[in-house]
């Protein structure tokens, strides 16, 4: 199991101090791994259980792994962010009483770059032969903020990656380049049905390019 130092994690911890987020969700998964994915950032259910995509969305994502013969021991699991973004929001209960709770929210950029430094470091340490980015937040993150998932899905790029530059305070091309596979958010489901056809296409079109480099 790949595991990044606990100086590191500490880091990263202190570097998001301040910022409306909660938890604390390492990567998880082998030295070698068939594949990494970079999802957005952990929710509810992770920060519960501190294992990346343990809920809903983790479920999907795990389906569609079986899909290519994979489990979650096979993959590298990791995200832009490693807390928890939320919002305070309100919740209508059954019986009309209003309550406030805590609502998942997609990382600012501030918070990306808090955490760029654990993530440029588990790409380096581990050289996974594809990057499968999970949603724009992912993509956007090691490719920039002009790529979408919705132009970019389902076809495997060679590019460098951005990596952050503490003292230029600035995302940097990557010197090596990696392979990067961008598709939807498992999650994007949920909200967007037709969707996921296009994912299912994806992750067959990735099955296919893992097995013809075998
Ligand atoms: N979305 C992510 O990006 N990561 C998780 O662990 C869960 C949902």
């Amino acid at each position: 199991m790949y595991k990044i130092s606990d100086e590191l994690a500490a880091n990263g911890i202190k570097r998001i101090e301040g910022f409306p987020v909660e938890g604390f969700v390492r990567g998880e998964g082998p030295n070698n791994p068939a594949l990494m994915l970079v999802g957005e950032a952990p929710g509810e259910n992770e920060v519960e259980t501190g294992i990346p995509f343990t809920g809903r969305a983790g479920k999907e994502l795990m389906a569609s792994l079986a899909s290519i013969g994979l489990s979650r021991e096979d993959v590298y699991i990791t995200s832009a962010v490693r807390s928890r973004p939320y919002k305070w929001g309100q919740k209508k209960q059954r019986n009309g009483e209003v309550v406030e709770r805590k609502y998942n929210r997609a990382p600012t950029k501030k918070e990306i770059i808090a955490h760029a430094p654990i993530l440029d470091t588990e790409i380096r340490d581990i050289h996974p032969p594809i990057i499968v980015t999970l949603g724009n937040v992912g993509l956007q993150r090691l490719v920039g903020p002009q790529a979408k998932v919705t132009q970019l899905h389902g076809v495997l790029m060679e590019t460098p990656v951005l990596m952050w530059n503490e003292e230029a305070q600035a995302f940097e091309a990557s010197e090596n380049n990696y392979h990067i596979f961008p598709t939807f958010h498992p999650a994007s489901v949920f909200y967007n049905p037709p969707v996921r056809a296009l994912k299912e296409g994806d992750w067959r079109r990735l099955g296919d390019l893992l097995h013809s480099k075998k």
